[in-house]
């Protein structure tokens, strides 16, 4: 029965996308943004026709593939291309007017980073958006973190954007409480974020379990795995094995019919969509500044190359046919350096900070907006 609901929507999809590339590819990226908006919609009540409608976004992504392999839609392959340049982004580092060179720890530098200046990159638009824009954009959103102290440092950077300094200063201490959970809301715009404390790839597999069990899915869900298990289990296949696993249970519980509640599609933009997800990649190591030795030993170059092919040969990854987006802060501590970190591992703010504004960028696009 799903099958033939499925065919049914790809085939009115097909009926939809075709045309609609078809007369895109001479139009004003505005027209183009317009039809865009238009299916959209009719995805929306799409969604609400066919409750038991199994994935929106699986649905969605499959079409995107279809249609971007030949390139008969224009939006699609302009989303693509601007994803695949979120990441193009240059920093400049160095010593602050009062440099300690007594203590040169990361403290003692300034950073800055901006997208690199291409034709290409330039074209996407992309932006660091101001306090207001990310309130709007994220407002009545709820947004779940979930893994090690990468995704806490993340989601610290990310309510950084939206609360005021004061609040922002009970968050922290709050937050980086050892090994805990932790639940804020933003009154002013109705948002919600948890952190999950979720080490291995298997805690998040529960993580997603407790969905499935209270039929409840945030809006963002970011997640992220990996350090703790090359330190304590020190196993690349064994790793490649439990993201399989987390894979499939996603697959096979998200994407789900979001809840298209009371007031769904006219509050927050990203609200009214299937869950937006996110992979956290593991930083970039730098081995001789690892804190103990058996870091120094089991975190190794070699160690850490084969968790990365883990995670490509997995097939997570949106550029590999998976469900989450990259968020790749391997190559973002990479870029900034040895001057962005004081243990090897964990970085400063400024680049989980970069990785927040590619997440807002990557959902401006899936969402079609333009602020
Ligand atoms: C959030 O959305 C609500 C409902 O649409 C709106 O009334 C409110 O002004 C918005 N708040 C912000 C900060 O954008
Ligand atoms: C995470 O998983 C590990 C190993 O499977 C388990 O020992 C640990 O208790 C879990 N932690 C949490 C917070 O669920
Ligand atoms: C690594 O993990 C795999 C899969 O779980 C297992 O078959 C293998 O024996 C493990 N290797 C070692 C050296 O423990
Ligand atoms: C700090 O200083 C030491 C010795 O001068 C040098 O070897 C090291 O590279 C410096 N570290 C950084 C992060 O600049």
């Amino acid at each position: 029965m799903l099958g033939t609901v499925q065919f049914g929507l790809l085939a009115a999809c097909v009926v939809l996308f075709v045309p609609m590339g078809m007369a895109g590819w001479h139009l004003s990226r505005n027209k183009v943004l317009f039809f865009s908006g238009a299916l959209f919609i009719t995805l929306a009540i799409g969604v609400h026709l066919t409750p038991y409608f199994p994935s929106v976004s699986d649905f969605v992504t499959s079409v995107s593939s279809s249609s971007s392999s030949n390139s008969v839609n224009v939006v699609v392959d302009d989303r693509d291309a601007c994803v695949s340049l979120l990441h193009e982004i240059d920093w400049e580092v160095k010593p602050k007017r009062d440099f300690d060179p007594l203590n040169n720890n990361s403290m003692n530098y300034d950073k800055f980073w901006s997208w690199r200046r291409s034709t290409s990159v330039d074209s996407c638009e992309f932006q660091r958006l101001k306090k207001h824009d990310v309130m709007d954009l994220l407002n009545g959103s709820w947004i779940m973190v979930a893994g090690d102290s990468q995704s806490r440092i993340f989601a610290l950077s990310l309510l950084t954007l939206v609360l005021d300094s004061k609040r922002l200063e009970t968050v922290r201490e709050s937050l980086f409480k050892r090994h805990s959970n932790y639940h804020i809301v933003v009154d002013e715009i109705g948002m919600k974020l948890d952190f999950i404390w979720a080490p291995y790839t298997t805690n998040l597999t529960n993580v997603v379990m407790d969905y499935k069990q209270n039929r409840v899915y945030p809006d963002i869900l970011v997640m992220g795995s990996g350090l703790w298990h090359m330190l304590h289990i020190t196993n690349a296949s064994d790793y490649g094995a439990s993201l399989l696993m987390l894979k499939s249970s996603l697959t096979s519980l998200l994407p789900i019919t979001p809840d298209f509640s009371t007031d769904g599609p006219v509050t927050g933009s990203v609200s009214v969509r299937s869950p937006h997800l996110f992979w956290l990649a593991m930083p970039t190591l730098v081995n001789s500044m690892l804190n103990t030795p058996e870091k120094k030993e089991k975190m190794n170059n070699l160690m850490s190359g084969e968790y990365e092919r883990e995670l490509q040969s997995s097939n997570m990854l949106r550029q590999f046919g998976g469900p989450f987006q990259l968020l790749d802060i391997g190559s973002l501590s990479w870029s900034c350096g040895i001057r962005c970190t004081d243990d090897g591992m964990h970085y400063d703010g400024v680049v989980y900070e970069a990785g927040v504004h590619i997440m807002l960028n990557a959902l401006l696009i899936e969402s079609h907006q333009k602020l």
